[in-house]
């Protein structure tokens, strides 16, 4: 099924955010800007997958749910756009001379920052798990599922492989 496919990526995406939100809670700058980039990396993929592969087709098909191709699309722009203030946020606070009560509620701050981008992610994949991958999968030709299916996980198995030789 398309939706396990896809759902996997999505788990594979939290665990790389937990292990940045691991380091961050632990004030390891260094190591959750590591992570934080092999997120962005997957991430940015995983969304390239889905609008190269997934939105031209679903723009075509009939829709059981209010959500159309350009909402998704608007949603990855939006998750693009706080990604990048996280960034931003996690670079200047590794910057900073900080005593360690600041330094402890500065972590804070970034962290209910980041809630805000993991409920965004989470609203956004269970649309795509309960609406956009249902109806491609009931809708499209087998074989062009089967040939879906195989393009979106090599691609996504030499994404993960390039941030695992990074690890
Ligand atoms: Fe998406
Ligand atoms: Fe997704």
């Amino acid at each position: 099924m398309l939706v396990e496919i896809i759902q996997k990526q999505h788990s594979d995406l939290h665990e790389l955010f937990a292990r940045h939100q691991e380091a961050l809670l632990q004030g390891l700058f260094d190591v959750a800007g590591t992570w934080l980039e092999h997120f962005h990396v997957c991430q940015t993929a995983h969304i390239q997958l889905e609008e190269n592969y997934l939105l031209p087709e679903f723009a075509k098909i009939e829709r059981r749910t209010k959500w159309d191709a350009s909402l998704y699309q608007k949603e990855h722009e939006k998750i693009t756009q706080l990604f990048g203030n996280i960034t931003q946020d996690l670079e200047w606070l590794a910057e900073q001379e900080l005593d360690e009560s600041q330094k402890r509620r500065n972590i804070i701050a970034l962290l209910d920052k980041e809630k805000t981008l993991k409920g965004l992610l989470e609203h956004h994949e269970e649309r795509e798990e309960e609406g956009m991958l249902i109806d491609l999968n009931e809708q499209l030709e087998e074989n062009q599922l089967k040939e879906l299916k195989l393009d979106i996980n090599l691609t996504w198995a030499e994404v993960i492989a390039s941030v695992k030789e990074t690890a």
